[in-house]
């Protein structure tokens, strides 16, 4: 019998245990000292190395979304929309792409449990014949701000107090006491669905809104949906703290489950799409990141589905070292104009240089699966072989060329320079319709989290007067519930 059958894909081939650098080692229990009990010898250089490997086992974790589980799958196209882009992983029903899919929550900390009210992360990575392209969205369809100057604000009011590291929900209250545009999200984050039972669970959303480019360059507005086939479920608060008490790891665990048992899960992709001409036709604006385009105006077209079959070998390969990016687009697709989209397109790229090092896009896990060739290469732990003398461009010894010109949407960018806020705010109606749409238990439910969130002790007058103020423009009868059920136990 193969002794090492138990490790088939493994880079170890060896078999005795070795040094990094392939040395046998004949001891791996004890360490070399002076005599028996005596002091340690410096050059007891496998210790030395195996300690210091150990020291360095930790990168800097995700600012945000640091806790996630991976897998990985593929998508394949069930409806031709190769009039809308020239998408080549998108070119004919049947072509299958595989794929990684990082799930996560967002605000705590690597090991935090998985069973907290939260957005959850809805990342994928389409390795394509043309490049990756990452689809780096969430289980809600809007967002809390619109600008991504208020995003690192947002996340310091939503992460814990820097002061006791207890997240804490008058700071919450506080900052989006400045931000109407927000109770949007806040109809989500405090609805049924701020707590997904699962991973598996939970629907997917691009967020933004992207642009689509036919290879006729025509461009068309599009939003991205993903439809759980297993159905969205979710844990009511007091079954979180059951679910999350016995195990802090339970929707890693039930993703892992799954795909062992080969229940594998699968979502359908629907886009809606919208003629970029028309965008000044609504009573929102249609690149606002705290708007969802209503399912009845702009149907849902199914594209594809996605199944997710094959479980990661390795977590710090295959998630730690995992870098998404939404800057990451293949020919056919494009970044709309939305503000947010726009900050997103350099934030992540900068965060991972410094979490994972300039070359991290040649580790194997975020490395393109097509061929590529460029000469941005060297920097620190560049383990790529390059045998070539001609590391620039363009040059007559090197035939690598332009590509053949990739249609990028055509219309006309102009404009004096400019600080200022989206023009057709309107905050309310969208939350308020959502919350009608609830049957009387579930707007009981989220009202009784708004009861508690403004009953808080620390959350002032002001500051709770502005709430019931919002809440009774998203609902009057919303505002009127919560202003006789609040309790005044603030003496600020
Ligand atoms: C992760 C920044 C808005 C979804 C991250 C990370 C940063 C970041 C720095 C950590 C990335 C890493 O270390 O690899 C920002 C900024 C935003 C923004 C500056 C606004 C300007 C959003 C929005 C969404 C979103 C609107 C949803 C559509 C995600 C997801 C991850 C992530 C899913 C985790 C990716 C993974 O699994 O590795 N974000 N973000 N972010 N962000 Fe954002």
């Amino acid at each position: 019998m193969d002794p090492y059958k138990f490790r088939p894909s493994s880079a170890y081939n060896s078999p005795y245990f070795t040094t990094n650098s392939g040395a046998p080692v004949w001891n791996n229990n004890a360490s070399l000292t002076v005599g028996e009990r005596g002091p340690i010898l410096l050059e007891d250089y496998h210790l030395i190395e195996k300690i210091a490997q150990f020291d360095r086992e930790r990168i800097p974790e995700r600012v945000v979304h640091a806790r996630g589980a991976s897998a990985k799958g593929f998508f394949e196209v069930t409806h031709d929309i190769s009039h809308l882009t020239c998408a080549d992983f998108l070119r004919a029903p049947g072509v299958q792409t595989p794929l990684i899919l990082r799930f996560s929550t967002v605000i705590h900390e690597r090991g935090s449990p998985e069973s907290i009210r939260d957005p959850r992360g809805f990342a994928i990575k389409f390795y394509t014949r043309e490049g990756n392209f990452d689809m780096v969205g969430n289980n809600f369809p809007v967002f809390f701000v619109r600008d991504g100057m208020k995003f690192p604000d947002m996340v310091h009011a939503l992460k814990p107090n820097p002061k006791t590291h207890i997240q804490e929900i008058w700071r919450v209250l506080d900052f989006f006491s400045h931000h109407p545009e927000s109770m949007h999200m806040f109809t989500f984050l405090f609805d049924d669905v701020g707590i997904p039972l699962n991973y598996r669970h939970m629907e997917g959303f691009g967020v933004h809104t992207f642009m689509l480019v036919n290879k006729e360059g025509k461009a068309t507005l599009v939003k991205f949906h993903w439809i759980p086939k297993q159905g969205v479920k979710c844990l009511l608060p007091e079954e979180a703290v059951v679910v999350g008490g016995s195990n802090h790891s339970h929707a890693t665990q039930d993703l892992t489950d799954a795909i062992n048992a080969g229940d594998f899960p699968e979502w359908t992709l629907y886009i809606q799409t919208m003629d970029p001409a028309t965008q000044d036709n609504y009573d929102f604006d249609p690149l606002d990141v705290t708007k969802i385009w209503p399912e009845d105006m702009f149907p849902l077209q199914p594209v594809g589905r996605m199944v997710l079959n094959k479980n990661i070998d390795n977590f710090f390969a295959e998630n730690e070292q995992l870098a998404f990016c939404p800057a990451l687009v293949v020919p056919g697709v494009y970044y709309s104009d939305d503000k947010l989209l726009q900050t997103r397109i350099f934030s992540y790229a900068d965060t991972q240089r410094h979490r994972l090092g300039p070359n991290y896009l040649m580790l194997p896990v975020n490395s393109p699966k097509c061929a590529y060739h460029n000469n941005h290469h060297e920097g620190s732990m560049n383990f790529m072989h390059r045998d070539e003398e001609v590391n620039y461009f363009p040059s007559r010894f090197d035939p690598v060329r332009h590509s053949e010109k990739v249609p990028i949407p055509a219309n006309i960018l102009s404009g004096k320079r400019e600080k200022v806020m989206i023009q057709k705010e309107n905050n309310f109606a969208q939350p308020g319709a959502r919350y009608r749409s609830w049957d009387p238990a579930r707007q009981e439910r989220f009202v009784k989290q708004w009861v508690d969130n403004l009953s808080d002790p620390k959350v002032t007058q002001e500051v709770r007067n502005i709430w019931l103020g919002y809440w009774t423009q998203v609902d009057k009868s919303l505002g009127q519930k919560l202003a006789s059920r609040v309790k005044v136990t603030s003496s600020m």
